[in-house]
């Protein structure tokens, strides 16, 4: 499979879900869910706990195959694909799992230099590997951290190699499985900042599960500046025009719409994930 050459393809299907149903025993924990992604689109995901928003991540990685439903990644059907098709595929995605993920007995370098070393589908010639691991790390502001091992860091550093660790294979769709969950408020934006960084740098589809309702606000109306290195509110609705809100239940998207709509929305279910924020 030839995943798209830039990442500046905008437009371009990503990821397409069709009538995506995973039982786990008596459990339905996705049903009969659609869900698209375009080149340059940002997706909020919400929802309670137990709700889906995991299961739904790892699927779009094939990690866990649904029992119905179709699959594409970037045009392909991924549906029923060999395990050799499906690590293919994930050379052009990146993840930063709900728990972090990070290897404890590997230092930081090891642990970013992972996905370049064990992703065939990703090719990165050995002397490469070093430069890359450095470079993602200066992303995420943490250059000096290459030879500690994760408990020697906080919690929101080990968040922050997690993302250089998604990111390091410059993939064209970026998931992020709560990546605010457990760290304080300024902590949080701190990481929020660096998904809008890595999105708005290299114009990565984004997927993001949260449960805070501030993080869907941030990437939907700032946009990273690179010259100034800091966040800057979108002009003319550029993000917001590129952002959607999904909001899961029970395994089911019982919403999907920009935050406006949602913000609209006069369920009681749904619009407890629509606080309006005042600025
Ligand atoms: N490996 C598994 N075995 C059995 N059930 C599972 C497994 N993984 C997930 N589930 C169930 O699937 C449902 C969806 O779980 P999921 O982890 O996607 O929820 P979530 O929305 O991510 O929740 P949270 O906000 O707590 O992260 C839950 O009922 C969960 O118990
Ligand atoms: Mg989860």
């Amino acid at each position: 499979m030839t995943a798209p050459a830039a990442n500046g393809d905008q437009d371009r299907e990503v990821l397409r879900m069709e009538g995506i149903t995973l039982r786990f025993d008596h459990i339905t924990a996705l049903d009969r869910v659609d869900f698209a992604l375009r080149g340059g689109e940002t997706c909020i995901i919400q929802g309670a706990a137990g709700s889906g928003k995991t299961v739904l991540l790892k699927i779009a990685l094939g990690l866990i195959r649904p029992d119905e439903g179709h699959i594409y990644i970037f045009g392909k059907e991924m549906t029923g694909a060999h395990e050799q098709d499906w690590m293919e595929a994930r050379a052009a995605m990146g993840i930063l799992f709900q728990e972090g993920g990070l290897f404890d007995s590997m230092t930081i370098e090891e642990n970013v230099a992972y996905p370049l070393e064990n992703i065939k589908a990703v090719h990165c010639p050995r002397n490469e590997v070093r430069p890359r691991v450095e470079q993602a790390l200066q992303f995420v502001e943490l250059g000096h951290t290459l030879e500690k091992v994760p408990s020697e860091l906080s919690g929101g550093m080990r968040r922050r190699v997690g993302i250089a660790r998604a990111v390091v294979t410059r993939p064209q769709l970026v998931l992020y499985d709560s990546p605010t969950a457990g760290l304080d408020p300024i902590t949080a934006t701190t990481i929020m900042a660096l998904v809008a960084k890595e999105r708005d740098t290299r114009h990565t589809a984004t997927a993001l599960a949260t449960h805070r309702y501030q993080d869907g606000h941030l990437l939907a109306n700032y946009t990273w500046d690179a010259a100034q290195a800091r966040l800057v509110r979108s002009l003319g609705g550029g993000s917001a025009a590129r952002t959607r809100f999904l909001v899961m239940a029970d395994g089911r998207k019982v919403f999907e719409g920009s935050q406006d709509e949602l913000e609209s929305s006069t369920d009681e279910y749904i619009s407890q994930f629509a606080r309006r924020w005042k600025e």
